[in-house]
């Protein structure tokens, strides 16, 4: 997304000089180990996305229960956080980890940015509020196995949360008209969650002109893409409140409207360093949470404090820090453990591995006869952008109500390519350990064998999108079907300090190959009647770039490895298929020990990936709320 983020950043820059205004002081909010009591009913480690979205599922079915959310970031009153665009984060609100060196991107390394904030990823992400095709969330039930379709790890069981957790706002008639948003109540909206989902009451006229270059490849428009059907040119809301047309995300849905509960504690500033485990007294486990170890993240003081507690352990701190916590409690992949000696409580091979992202890249076009006005108007036109400026400051319309967009391409690999065959049959004839890391445990790699049995039905589907083409964003491209697995692990040199990422994008050969089909369809959109009206000039990567080998090339020195949607490092499934939880999200072998993040997708559903967590984590609240009533 690089080149339009940087351009929204500099919107961002002219529109306002972010305010921090000053903290607000309700009765939960704490900053010191001082202030806390010494044990809590629930303990949830991350206050983002699914962090607050338990806690107040929580604090709302148990009043005399407490329940403590201890966060690493601060809680902030920015504005520019309310304010939607699709702007780089600022280093402030994010973790920025330098990721190792990429083997299949020609040893490059690459920042992975997520969420340092209360509210997590989602105070910083580009609201695109979209969710992935029915075949991808069945496909969570078939590689994880018996017993988990049955637990609702299907598109049927997710569709009540993705729901529940959202209150969807339509669009004026008006609105609808002009820019012809279509949704459809029954199959995708109804319920009445904290999260705010609208369309925009602005889009800039280009965005129809490439919808309809999508139509002439023979892709078609689908009324309504959140209803299991996300595939073809769709229409998705944006995360953001309808009266103010400000962001909504977990703070704003999750918090705010809840802090003053006197059974709900936010501790800000601190980080959970590890668990407090006891041995089980009975049953199938060998450990019991009973606690966290939680140290102030300033520096100034190193003291770890233990909390206890007498419910459950809950962790929220997304697929890029809940997998160390785990680790740093002797939980996780027994070589791993060994390297950073620290002694194994319990071997359970699948924390930290599987891990996925969505692989981006951009081509560039000069549109020679673009539509006047775009995007790239506002930052030539001054006048222009003092016009948006004060029609959003005075009725809430206009050009910066649009954060990251509300349209794209999602094409299965049929309608991408006549080679889809060829690639599924070399797919077939794949051994499935021929690609993953070398120290990959045999019960990982079986459940990696399960997932490349999925991706055979996904590939060959009609149904389910392998590749992103976002609408207004230029000619960007997202892979939403990796074959590669890569690993998130503790330093072993230090394992307090940020993990080892390796996304191993590529490493799978057969996901370049896959790529390249996904790239080369930009040539056939930009000669559609409708793109030539643009006068599309390419100059990325250019006629010299022809054959499948040169796009290769070119894809090896331009691919990023993430679209900032990590997941899979604690996933759903049983220990024999190298899952971490169970269906019920329970941690195998650990009692009173759940996860609830990013980290449970066992497979990356073929969407940005924040509606799917607050589905996620409605569903595991329920779970929490059904075994606390027991
Ligand atoms: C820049 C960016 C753009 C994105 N754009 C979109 C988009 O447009 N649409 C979309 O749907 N999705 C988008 N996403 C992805 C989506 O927002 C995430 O998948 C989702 O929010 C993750 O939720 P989570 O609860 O798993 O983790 P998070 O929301 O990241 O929450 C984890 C929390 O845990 C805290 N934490 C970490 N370690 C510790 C610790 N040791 N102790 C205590 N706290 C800790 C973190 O500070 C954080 O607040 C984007 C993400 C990013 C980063
Ligand atoms: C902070 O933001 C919240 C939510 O927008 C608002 O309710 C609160 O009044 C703000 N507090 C301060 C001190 O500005
Ligand atoms: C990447 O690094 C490895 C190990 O150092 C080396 O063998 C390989 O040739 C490098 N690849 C490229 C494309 O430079
Ligand atoms: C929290 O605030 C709301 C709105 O101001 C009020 O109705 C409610 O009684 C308060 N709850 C507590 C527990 O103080
Ligand atoms: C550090 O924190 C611990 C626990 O709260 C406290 O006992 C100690 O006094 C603190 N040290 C300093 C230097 O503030
Ligand atoms: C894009 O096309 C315009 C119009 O032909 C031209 O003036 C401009 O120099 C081109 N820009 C680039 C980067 O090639
Ligand atoms: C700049 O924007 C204003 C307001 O929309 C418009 O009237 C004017 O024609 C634009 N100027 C140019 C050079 O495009
Ligand atoms: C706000 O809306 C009113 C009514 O449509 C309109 O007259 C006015 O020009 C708008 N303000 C701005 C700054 O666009
Ligand atoms: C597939 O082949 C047919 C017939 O040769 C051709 O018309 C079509 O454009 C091709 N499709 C793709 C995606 O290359
Ligand atoms: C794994 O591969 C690495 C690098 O190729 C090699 O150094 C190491 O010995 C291998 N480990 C095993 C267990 O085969």
């Amino acid at each position: 997304m690089a080149r339009l983020l940087l351009l929204a950043q500099a919107t961002v820059a002219l529109l306002s000089t972010p305010t921090l205004a000053h903290i607000p002081r309700g009765v939960n909010i704490k900053r010191h180990i001082t202030e806390l009591e010494s044990h809590y009913d629930y303990i949830i480690a991350g206050g983002g996305t699914s962090g607050l979205t338990v806690a107040d599922r929580l604090t709302a079915a148990f009043p005399s229960r407490s329940v403590l959310v201890v966060e690493y970031g601060q809680l902030v009153n920015d504005t520019a956080i309310l304010q939607p665009a699709a702007t780089v984060p600022n280093p402030r609100y994010a973790f920025q980890i330098l990721s190792q060196k990429e083997p299949g991107l020609n040893n490059r390394s690459f920042t992975v940015t997520v969420g340092k904030i209360v509210g997590g990823c989602s105070a910083i992400n580009a609201q695109m509020f979209d969710r992935g095709s029915a075949a991808d969330y069945d496909a969570w039930g078939d590689v994880a196995g018996e017993g988990y379709r049955e637990a609702g790890w299907s598109w049927a069981g997710l569709l009540p949360y993705f729901k529940k957790s959202t209150t969807f706002t339509p669009p004026t008639k008006d609105v609808a008209e002009k820019y012809d948003y279509t949704y459809d109540m029954d199959a995708a909206w109804g319920g009445d969650g904290g999260i705010q989902a609208v369309y925009p009451p602005f889009q800039w006229p280009g965005e129809k002109i490439i919808r309809h270059a999508w139509n002439e490849l023979g892709v078609p428009t689908q009324k309504e893409g959140s209803g299991g059907d996300a595939f073809g040119v769709i229409w998705f809301p944006s995360s953001q409140d309808a009266q103010t047309q400000t962001r909504s995300y977990a703070r704003t849905g999750h918090y705010d409207n809840v802090a003053n509960r006197s059974n709900y504690h936010l501790l800000v500033g601190h980080a959970v360093n590890d668990l407090v485990l006891a041995e089980a007294s009975s049953g199938e486990e060998q450990w019991e949470a009973r606690g966290v170890r939680i140290q102030a993240v300033d520096g100034k003081n190193a003291s770890v404090i233990t909390i206890t507690s007498d419910q459950e352990v809950i962790l929220a701190a997304g697929a890029v820090h809940t997998p160390g916590i785990l680790q740093r409690s002797g939980i996780g992949p027994k070589d791993v453990l060994g390297a950073a000696n620290i002694p194994v409580r319990l071997e359970l091979p699948g924390v930290g591995q599987n891990f996925q992202d969505h692989a981006m890249t951009n081509l560039f076009y000069n549109l020679t006869t673009n539509i006047e006005p775009n995007q790239m108007s506002l930052f030539m036109n001054r006048t222009l952008m003092e016009q948006a400026r004060r029609e959003y400051a005075q009725n809430k319309t206009g050009p910066f109500t649009l954060s990251g967009g509300n349209s794209g391409a999602f094409l299965p690999l049929s309608t991408l390519s006549n080679n889809s065959q060829a690639i599924i049959n070399a797919l077939k004839a794949q051994s499935p350990s021929s690609y993953l890391s070398n120290t990959t445990h045999p019960t990982v790699l079986e459940g990696y064998s399960h997932q490349l049995e999925a991706m055979k039905d996904l590939l060959s589907s009609n149904e389910a999108a392998v590749f992103e083409y976002p609408i207004g964003a230029g000619a960007m491209v997202a892979f939403l079907k990796p074959l590669s697995r890569g690993t998130v692990n503790i330093n072993p040199a230090n394992p307090t300090a940020e993990p080892l990422v390796s996304y191993r994008t590529f490493t799978n050969p057969l996901d370049v190959k896959l790529y390249t089909e996904g790239v080369k369809i930009f040539r056939r959109l930009y000669t559609t009647p409708s793109a030539k009206t643009l006068g599309p000039v390419e100059l990325t990567p250019g006629a010299a770039v022809q054959t499948d080998a040169e796009w290769e090339t070119w894809l090896k020195r331009s691919v990023s490895p993430s679209f900032y949607h990590p997941v899979g490092t604690t996933a759903l499934g049983p220990k024999s298929r190298g899952g971490v939880v169970g269906p019920e999200l329970k941690v195998h072998g650990v009692g009173n020990l759940r996860v609830v993040d990013a980290g449970i997708m066992p497979l990356i559903p073929g969407t940005h990936t924040s509606s799917t967590v607050y589905a996620v984590a409605e569903k595991a609240a329920d779970l929490i709320v059904k075994d606390g009533r027991d």
